[in-house]
């Protein structure tokens, strides 16, 4: 009896051990974190700015790559970066009048090239005659002018030796003898230790590159867990993302999509599960995310507007691209989508979008809705250019007033209880309406 109780103390002990093992290796976000998720969601909205070495070619940011450059001779453009029209302030001004919450800006990528004043290379942009820390820049405005500020941070490197060359960068120059990855991790984790140390509170850092490993994904580690652990000991709130196109990892704070809204998959990148997660959904303004002289391909404003909606409409943020040009000025095609995306999101329409989660009525890509976290509200947004003069939908909630949210107008409706359904008078709309919204409370 004596011994059975002995027994069965210890392996409680044991069992309560290995809990609280499990609980110190699982992540725990911090109070703060949560906190930023819940701005992060509530922004809805956010600009990518895919800005580099890669600028100056004008040929997006996989010329290198694409075109098997020479590392060496590719590093030669550092001599000629001078962007003598940058400006932070005008650059999160414009970002910040589209409605924009946050931006998101590529810190380095893939090209190997560090936009901030790094210590731990020289491959840098202290190292060109235009010698500015585009990083602190940016973050000055940004914390000036109170919009958030995530970070781009590619997990690989096209130019040093020590990343162990995955199905990427094998025709730039390197030396796969030279492979390293204890140098290049660290390497990785000092940088990232100067981005979260040096420039104030960034909200985000969004990692990038992971899938250059994915035909030897079962023996490559990436320390991601201590990678993690480390951005959340320097910085608890920051949110972390990595677009690798997976359901999330332990230690991720969001959930991406490249070129598709959550459940939607056309891209070919989206196959994924969707998480609990704050969700973000990124895609270019044209069809590239760095300068491309020749794509001139931009999305009209109603389209980004229509986009924007059918994210929020699945409870996701999204992040559009602009790619600025070697000169460091914002496209004027792109400032102007920006301006006009910032009348319809600065006007009523805004209230349909930020601070909602996804709403109850879905009927393919035209007929969706949002719903306002905190009041209830449903809104429907009709994403079409012909707006029926009668509308029924499915609705499983009793509804006591119907108005057009950009006019103000009382609509009639009817609700069927036994039908669960919602009928809706609609007056004519005006032609060319970008997105019929009807509050429902
Ligand atoms: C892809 C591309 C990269 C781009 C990113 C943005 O991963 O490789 O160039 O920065 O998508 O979503």
């Amino acid at each position: 009896m004596k011994r059975t109780g002995t027994l069965l103390l210890l392996s409680c002990l044991w069992a309560g051990c290995l809990e609280a093992q499990t609980a110190a290796s699982s992540y725990v976000p911090a109070p703060e974190n949560l906190e930023a998720r819940q701005a992060f969601s509530d922004a809805r909205f956010g600009i990518f700015l895919h800005w580099g070495l890669y600028s100056l070619f004008a040929q997006g940011e996989w010329y290198m790559q694409n075109e098997g450059i020479d590392r060496h001779e590719y590093a030669k453009a550092m001599d000629a970066f001078y962007p003598h029209s940058f400006n932070a302030t005008q650059w999160v001004q414009a970002i910040k009048a589209s409605g924009a919450r946050y931006i998101c800006f590529t810190s380095r990528h893939h090209e190997g090239f560090s936009m901030w004043d790094t210590r731990c290379s020289d491959y840098n942009i202290m190292h060109t005659p235009w010698a500015q820390d585009v990083v602190k820049q940016l973050a000055d405005a940004c914390h000036e002018q109170q919009i958030g500020l995530h970070l781009y941070y590619s997990h690989i490197d096209w130019t040093r030796d020590d990343y162990p060359m995955g199905r990427t960068g094998r025709n730039t120059g390197k030396d796969p003898a030279r492979a390293d990855w204890p140098s290049y991790y660290r390497f990785m984790n000092a940088q990232l230790t100067e981005l979260l140390t040096r420039y104030g509170r960034i909200d985000g850092i969004w990692f990038d590159g992971m899938w250059d490993h994915d035909q030897d994904a079962q023996t490559f580690d990436w320390q991601l867990a201590e990678q993690y652990r480390l951005i959340h000991s320097l910085q608890p709130a920051c949110i972390i993302g990595n677009n690798h196109h997976q359901t999330p990892f332990e230690g991720e704070d969001m959930q991406m999509f490249e070129r598709d809204v959550p459940g939607e998959n056309k891209a070919g990148l989206s196959g994924q599960s969707i998480s609990a997660l704050p969700l973000e959904t990124c895609e270019t303004m044209n069809g590239m995310w760095g300068y491309k002289i020749k794509d001139q391909n931009y999305k009209s404003t109603p389209t980004l507007i229509r986009l924007l909606v059918r994210t929020a409409s699945k409870g996701a943020n999204l992040l559009l691209n602009i790619g600025p040009q070697p000169n460091g000025a914002l496209p004027a095609t792109a400032l102007s989508r920006l301006r006009e995306m910032g009348e319809w999101l600065n006007g009523p329409a805004g209230e349909s979008i930020y601070a909602t989660v996804a709403g109850p009525v879905s009927m393919g890509d035209t007929i969706v809705s949002t719903r306002s976290r905190r009041e209830g509200s449903i809104y429907l947004h009709l994403l079409t250019d012909n707006v029926p003069s009668t509308l029924t939908l499915p609705l499983d909630e009793k509804v006591k007033s119907a108005t057009a949210l950009l006019t103000g107008e009382k609509l009639a409706f009817r609700f069927d209880r036994k039908q669960r359904t919602l009928t809706l008078t609609l007056p004519q709309a005006p032609r060319g309406q970008v997105d019929y919204i009807v509050k429902l409370n």
